[in-house]
């Protein structure tokens, strides 16, 4: 089979309008109304979510990018040699490049993500800096099993890597099925190179989701101006407000979208009623403890075997063995 940036491997599974236009009506219709964070990412949500990892307030992209940079040596020196590197979500980030420059010959990097488009941009400058690396992306919904490609060169160990705490964006039992499929896809003697962020003081949390500049409210609200545009909804983006909070309860800041007014919207042949200061739950980011998460991967057959933090610890970079 030939593999090259035009010609993906797997075939991607196709996202279907109708299916997506149910899931977002039913989460309206719930008592607490709620959408998918997958609503975010149309192209002017990813731009800024690009600038929301370039804030000062948001630490975490900063904060792992050095945990990466003083820690290579020791992280190339587990993963040992080639390795095939499969990065969940499609991998144009400075963290992927740490990786494929200090990484001792990689067998392959197999970045797989729902977007093709994405996927396939991302592969293409990637193989234009890297030329001595097999490239090998899928098109695939990650959180469901997939079909690996094989490599030219044959692997010594799978190792998934799922960087930026995006863990944190799935509810437990989602984490769980997750980590289970990354579980699967590393194979006997494989193992998961995850950035997880760290509880800490709730000041810090709530200033990173609530920056000074309002980017993150203004991501939060493009996710309606989304809604709008492809899915025919009509939001009023001008009567709704962005709220971060953290629940210490379940350990994670929350992103709402407040209603200012009495509305209503329409959507898919479907009339929503919005009271004044009612909620739509955007987006979960749970933060964990060294123990909540190994207690987490444990459930999935993994087992931690380094973590390693900044001075702070606000954020880690785990390494999890399977057993
Ligand atoms: C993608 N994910 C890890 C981000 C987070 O911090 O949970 C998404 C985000 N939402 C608001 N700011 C950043």
């Amino acid at each position: 089979m030939n593999r090259n940036a035009n010609e993906l491997a797997y075939s991607a599974q196709q996202i279907d309008v109708d299916d997506d236009l149910d899931d977002i009506v039913a989460g309206l219709e719930r008592d607490q109304k709620m959408i998918s964070p997958k609503y975010f990412y149309d192209e002017r949500g990813s731009q800024l979510f690009d600038e929301i990892t370039r804030l000062p307030e948001y630490y975490p992209t900063a904060t792992e990018i050095g945990i990466m940079e003083d820690n290579i040596a020791d992280i190339a020196d587990l993963i040992g040699e080639r390795a095939s590197l499969i990065e969940f979500g499609a991998g144009s980030s400075i963290k992927i490049r740490i990786l494929l420059e200090h990484l001792k010959s990689l067998a392959a990097y197999v970045p797989v993500d729902i977007s093709d488009e994405h996927l396939l941009a991302a592969a293409d400058g990637l193989r234009k800096d890297y030329p001595h690396i097999e490239i090998l992306p899928i098109a695939a919904d990650f959180t469901q099993p997939f079909d690996l490609p094989t490599p030219s060169v044959m692997p010594l160990r799978n190792i998934v890597y799922f960087p930026g705490s995006t863990i944190g964006n799935f509810t437990p039992e989602g984490a769980l099925e997750l980590l289970k499929v990354m579980y699967h896809e590393a194979k006997e003697d494989g193992a998961l190179l995850i950035g997880v962020d760290l509880q800490k003081d709730v000041r810090i949390l709530e200033r990173a989701y609530n920056d000074s500049k309002g980017v993150t409210a203004a991501f939060n609200l493009n996710m309606l101006r989304h809604l709008n545009r492809d899915y025919g909804a009509d939001f009023d983006l001008d009567a709704f407000r962005h709220r971060a909070v953290y629940n210490s309860v379940d350990g994670r800041i929350e992103l709402y979208l407040d209603s200012t007014a009495e509305q209503t919207v329409h959507m898919a042949g479907s009339t929503i009623r919005i009271a004044e200061g009612e909620a739509i739950l955007t987006e979960y980011s749970h933060k964990y403890t060294l123990q909540s998460f190994a207690e987490l991967a444990a459930k999935a057959g993994f087992e931690v075997r380094q973590v390693w933090m900044d001075a702070e610890r606000l954020f880690s970079v785990q390494y999890c063995v399977r057993v």
